[in-house]
């Protein structure tokens, strides 16, 4: 079956889907990025896809600053609404319900309600295509004590996969296989 080269995306796994938490002056953006990746351990790089006409792509321009907040399947609603395409001067975590908490080195706030955070400081953007790839060196990094499992932390943490071209169509979790 050939498809579309336009529509790979739709023929690989989709990365997890991240909040990003940034800010304009006093205002606490958030909005979910499914393009996302790690790229680098050491030193710690982390890779989002973002459109230039995000308020998320400014307020990382301006403030060299975010979080990348990690939402389980619990927050689809909350995913929902602060996707919506509200001004700039509106905090996304208000109109979602979501608890900001201080970032232990960043000024952009973490996700209470989020398994984990980290807070990223702007390596470098590129353009690529239609979107930009922005690289933050995590400074700090943060993990719910309930599922910290060391190791197998990144196993147990649940994943919510936007699989849908519309928004509200997402997937769950997997399954964590363990001989003990
Ligand atoms: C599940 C999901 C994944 C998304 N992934 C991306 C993405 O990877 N890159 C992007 O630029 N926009 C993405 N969007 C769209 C933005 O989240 C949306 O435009 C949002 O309103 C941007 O908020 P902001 O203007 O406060 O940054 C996604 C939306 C949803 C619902």
């Amino acid at each position: 079956m050939e498809v579309n080269p336009e529509e790979y995306i739709k023929i690989i796994p989709p990365p997890p889907v991240v909040l990003i938490s940034t800010l304009y002056g006093n205002v606490k953006n958030i909005a979910p990025f499914g393009m996302n990746m790690p790229i680098s351990s050491h030193p710690p790089l982390y890779a989002i896809g973002v459109k230039d006409t995000r308020d998320t792509y400014k307020n990382i321009l301006e403030t060299e600053e975010f979080v990348v907040a990690v939402p389980g399947p619990d927050l689809i609603r909350e995913i929902d609404t602060t996707a919506e395409s509200f001004s700039r001067e509106v905090s996304e975590f208000e109109k979602a319900g979501l608890t900001p908490v201080a970032s232990k080195v960043v000024k952009p706030f973490r996700v209470k309600e989020c398994q984990s955070n980290f807070e990223c400081r702007l390596a470098w953007i590129k353009q690529a295509g239609d979107h930009y790839i922005i690289v933050g060196r995590v400074v700090a990094a943060s993990i719910d004590d309930r599922i910290y499992r060391k190791e197998l932390s990144r196993l147990v943490i649940a994943p919510v996969y936007h699989v849908g071209a519309e928004e509200g169509e997402y997937a769950g979790k997997g399954q964590l296989l363990t001989g003990k």
